[in-house]
């Protein structure tokens, strides 16, 4: 179901970090493909004008990406400011003001969870939500399963779930889309990707920088609702899923859906959180922080095609590399090989920093007293110049009334349902060295047959 075009961008949050690290790059970036000509009007409470605001999206635009003086010069004259408190109707009578005649606005709450309530009724009673205007979201979309049950209810007060849009960046990311596509546009994967064939899927979501001046919110937050909740569900997701009928919203989202209601919630089995050593050091981090920046986890999946098949999801910061990637192992054939070391078959889906699709077979040395080994074939996609960032992607989206990139509410609330548990029983958090792989405790089921694949990064 797509819906008409918004006629205005209103971005709640626009003198905070995420406007100025994503939003006006994807704005500007839009502007250079000819993909925005709607006002945008920020919101803030910093006693700023439009010219502070102006201000705040050069410098932004200088330090993220480079600034274009043409697209900026657009940018500029798109832009509008409203400066004034959320609770304070007044400031909602001013964005009313400035919307002027636009219909189908779409505001974009950049702010704290706990400011949506707010931020949703003020909307409403101003006359700034009628039947065209939609709501876009970040995430972590609630702490908890219950959080995000009240905060749909808040949202779906004032809109229909078709205008609501729920973001996860990392549906933006053409290499995750790719995962469906390999599947789904080729013919032989099918034959094999199923409980036969398949023995263990693994995603890896690392990162070798620390929480970079976020502690604060990390320390609310931890990996678990950080990435894994979300990102590496969605990953998971994408592999996991039956072909759609369709490729409208709906129909891809009730697959997602689908995966995620067979799987079973996390019991503290399932799990190893660790913390690197020096995190409580952190600005903004608790002295005796119990908060992971690393999690492990394993899924069990109970549907026809993937009983008995572990997934095993892990992310973390501080660890050896920047890198996300997925290995799909595959069990072994009967082998009358005797004296060779025969390795698994697997695919290696690497999302970034390079995009690539690997198989990796067992191959014959060529001489005679040598056992062989594991060679990659590689389809390779480089990245290209002008890559569309996971930002602009989602946020144009959303303006464009495509739903599909977006969590939907069933889909939140079912990936909460699975984490909960972990959430709310105190598992050990384990220290690791910071640039390694976290750490391995002994004695845990968390680890896949044949080990974790730990990927490596070439310049
Ligand atoms: C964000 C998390 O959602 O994703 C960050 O809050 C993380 O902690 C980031 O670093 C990673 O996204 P990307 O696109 O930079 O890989």
């Amino acid at each position: 179901m797509k819906q008409p075009h918004s006629d205005a961008l209103v971005f709640f949050g626009a003198t905070g970090d995420l406007a100025y690290k994503k939003i006006f790059p994807s704005l500007q970036a839009m502007i250079k493909r000819g993909h925005l000509n709607i006002p945008v009007i920020g919101v803030a409470k910093a006693g700023w004008d439009l010219a502070q605001l102006r201000a705040r999206a050069k410098d932004s635009l200088e330090k993220h990406g480079g600034l274009d003086p043409a697209a900026f010069e657009r940018l500029s004259g798109l832009l509008r400011y409203v400066d004034g408190d959320y609770s304070d109707a007044a400031t909602f009578q001013a964005l009313k003001k400035t919307l002027g005649n636009a219909e189908r606005p779409a505001h974009y709450l950049a702010i704290p969870p706990l400011l949506f309530g707010k931020v949703v009724e003020q909307l409403a009673a101003a006359g700034c939500a009628g039947p065209g205007a939609r709501v876009i979201v970040e995430k972590p979309f609630g702490t908890d399963l219950t959080s995000a049950q009240n905060l749909n209810r808040i949202l779906l007060g004032t809109f229909d779930e078709s205008r609501i849009f729920r973001i996860d960046h990392y549906l933006g990311k053409r290499p995750v889309h790719n995962l469906q596509f390999y599947r789904f546009a080729n013919a032989f994967p099918e034959s094999y990707w199923n409980r036969d064939h398949i023995e263990s899927v693994q995603i890896t979501m690392a990162e070798d920088f620390g929480v970079q001046g976020r502690g604060k919110f990390y320390d609310q937050t931890g990996t678990i609702r950080d990435v894994m909740q979300n990102h590496l569900f969605q990953l998971a997701a994408n592999l996991a899923m039956e072909p759609p009928p369709r490729l409208d919203s709906e129909s891809v989202r009730d697959e997602k859906v689908k995966v995620l209601k067979a799987i079973h919630p996390l019991t503290p089995a399932d799990i190893i959180r660790g913390q690197f050593h020096g995190y409580r050091d952190e600005p903004g981090v608790a002295p005796d922080s119990q908060v992971e920046t690393f999690a492990a986890i394993r899924l069990e999946l109970d549907s026809w095609r993937w009983k008995g098949v572990p997934f095993y999801l892990r992310a973390g910061k501080n660890l050896p590399v920047t890198c996300t990637e997925v290995l799909i192992r595959m069990r072994q054939p009967p082998t009358m090989y005797e004296g060779f070391d025969l390795k698994s078959n697997y695919l290696r889906f690497r999302i970034s920093p390079q995009v690539t699709i690997a198989i990796g077979v067992n191959v014959m040395a060529l001489s005679d007293n040598a056992a062989g080994g594991v060679n990659e074939m590689i389809a390779n996609h480089h990245p290209e110049t002008g890559e569309m960032d996971a930002y602009e992607r989602v946020l144009g989206d959303a303006m464009s009334g495509d739903a599909t990139l977006f969590a939907r509410e069933d889909y939140v609330e079912e990936a909460w349902r699975i984490v909960d548990p972990v959430l709310k029983s105190e598992t050990p958090v384990f220290e690791y060295a910071p640039k390694t792989w976290g750490p391995s405790p002994t004695g845990t089921d968390v680890v896949p047959p044949g080990g974790w694949w730990n990927p490596e990064v070439t310049p």
